[in-house]
């Protein structure tokens, strides 16, 4: 009997040589809403919805690690405050759904970032997703929150040092364990939506030899036929990593 394979598209995706793991931009929110006549918040709406249904097929097709940039240090300062408030609020209901369904799903749940600046509601909303102990785990999902890549450098810097380890001990490989993403692999592919080609202070440690997958699909509408297409793209690529 055929097997059924898991994909929604008809590319021919090599399921044996899947991403290990994905990082996506989030990008083209307020864009999505505005060519729509709706408010920036009901464009982040959107983009979380989308998210989600992102996350459930990256679990569907076997994807072991994504990473999601959601918000970056400078966007949570630099935004109005009825922008910051309506992402604040939906990072609130989101991490409270999360909480509920993430542990029968086997959705392990990381913050890349630095999230105690954040108000207190959903402080303690994100803890609480963080504790989630799982029955079986499925994917490690990272979400940045007030993330920068340098930010994040400095971070390591700080606390190698704090840990007096001497010029003698550091490598490549330690200064990944001082990173958030501490213990996964680097990414194999980025993915930026949206019709920028900038990597905006992104895992800028992580992605020296990742693929860079550029689309002009805004993030709402960046969905799984649009995901395997990058992934499709992706197995296209020879990966020589300097040989
Ligand atoms: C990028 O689009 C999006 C953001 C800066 C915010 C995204 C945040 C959320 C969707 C909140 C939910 C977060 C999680 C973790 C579910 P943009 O606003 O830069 O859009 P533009 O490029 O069209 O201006």
């Amino acid at each position: 009997m055929k097997k059924i394979l898991p994909f929604l598209t008809s590319l021919k995706i090599d399921p044996k040589k899947l991403p290990k793991h994905i990082g996506i931009i989030m990008d083209g929110n307020r864009r999505w809403a505005r060519k729509r006549g709706l408010s920036v918040t009901e464009g982040h709406k959107a983009g979380a919805k989308n998210l989600e249904i992102i996350i459930k097929h990256c679990q569907k097709i076997g994807i072991k690690h994504l990473t999601i940039y959601a918000l970056s240090t400078e966007n949570w300062r630099k935004r109005s405050k009825t922008e910051v408030m309506g992402i604040f609020n939906l990072l609130l209901d989101i991490f409270r759904k999360w909480k509920k369904d993430y542990s029968s799903q086997g959705v392990k749940f990381f913050v890349l970032g630095n999230f105690q600046a954040f108000p207190f509601k959903v402080r303690d909303a994100i803890k609480n997703t963080l504790k989630l102990v799982l029955d079986k785990e499925r994917i490690k999902f990272n979400v940045a929150l007030n993330y920068g890549g340098r930010d994040e450098i400095i971070h390591a810097i700080k606390d190698i040092i704090k840990d007096s380890i001497p010029a003698s001990k550091i490598n490549e490989k330690l200064v990944s364990n001082y990173l958030y993403t501490k213990g996964q692999p680097d990414p194999d592919i980025i993915i930026r939506p949206g019709g920028e080609f900038r990597l905006s202070n992104f895992l800028l440690w992580q992605m020296s030899y990742a693929e860079l997958y550029f689309s002009k699909v805004l993030w709402p509408d960046f969905g799984p036929a649009q995901l395997e297409k990058a992934i499709y793209w992706y197995q296209q690529r020879d990966r020589r990593k300097g040989k």
